[in-house]
């Protein structure tokens, strides 16, 4: 695992940003997972400035986005798919057709999902956000580090988390790669900022495969970097 504490916000985000430039500059078909959530707006925006500069790096990319709510109709404003066309999509000037979204009906078979993503090669690097309660994607606590891309009931924590991200009900169920899908991922970037997550990422560094915090999973991963912003780092002291 591979800690990079950045001296300000801004630096977290341009570091996470220029990763996964980097990796479609050293790799034009890379295949990238992608995560949402507020953390990522500002990664997103920066990808923007960057990809001007650099002449559109990521057409030839593939994504997959690593979670959706369930229960919303298409185009729902606060729908994760929304989201990733308003902050990346567009202004990025990508197509749809390279994207793959968690499909909202899995009555089809589970796996459909897990197959697009080994029929592409498998995920390059998937970037990532941090629960509060140290849910990924929507893994939230009790997820079995096995587990692959299914429905599942979000918590309490999660929904009071998330609220105001709508204006109507909150689904009560998301669709989410699992951890075990997740860490098939040949890198795993993930991004902390902020004060409200400083207990869960010193609870991470403190525990190892912990089904209460599904994030400890991913410290088994052989290229897992953790960036995190001075106020995420505030509880944890490296140099001990
Ligand atoms: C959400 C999403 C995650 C996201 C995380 C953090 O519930 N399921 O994919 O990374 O929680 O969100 P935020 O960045 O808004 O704190």
């Amino acid at each position: 695992m591979r800690i990079i504490q950045a001296p300000s916000t801004n630096e977290a985000i341009q570091t996470v940003a220029t990763l996964i430039l980097e990796k479609a500059i050293s790799h034009p078909r890379s295949v990238l997972g992608l995560a949402t959530g507020r953390t990522m707006i500002p990664v997103y925006a920066h990808l923007e400035k960057l990809q001007k500069i650099y002449e559109n790096p990521f057409r030839d990319c593939f994504f997959f986005m690593l979670d959706e709510y369930l229960e919303l109709p298409e185009g729902h404003p606060s729908s994760f798919k929304s989201y990733i066309k308003d902050h990346f999509v567009k202004p990025l000037g990508l197509k749809e057709s390279q994207f793959a979204f968690p499909p909202a009906d899995l009555s089809g078979g589970d796996e459909h999902y897990e197959n697009l993503i080994k029929e592409s090669g498998g995920v390059d690097l998937q970037l990532l956000g941090l629960g509060l309660n140290g849910h990924v994607g929507f893994n939230e606590p009790g997820s079995l580090k096995s587990s692959r891309t299914r429905i599942i009931p979000l918590t309490e924590d999660t929904l009071r988390a998330n609220r105001d991200q709508f204006t109507d009900k909150i689904p009560t169920h998301a669709l989410s790669m699992g951890i075990g899908t997740i860490l098939e991922s040949k890198e795993l970037l993930m991004l902390v900022t902020g004060k409200a997550k400083a207990d869960v990422v010193k609870y991470i560094l403190n525990h190892h495969d912990d089904p209460n915090c599904p994030a400890t999973y991913l410290k088994s991963h052989p290229h897992f970097t953790l960036v995190l912003d001075p106020e995420a780092a505030s509880k944890i002291n490296l140099n001990i």
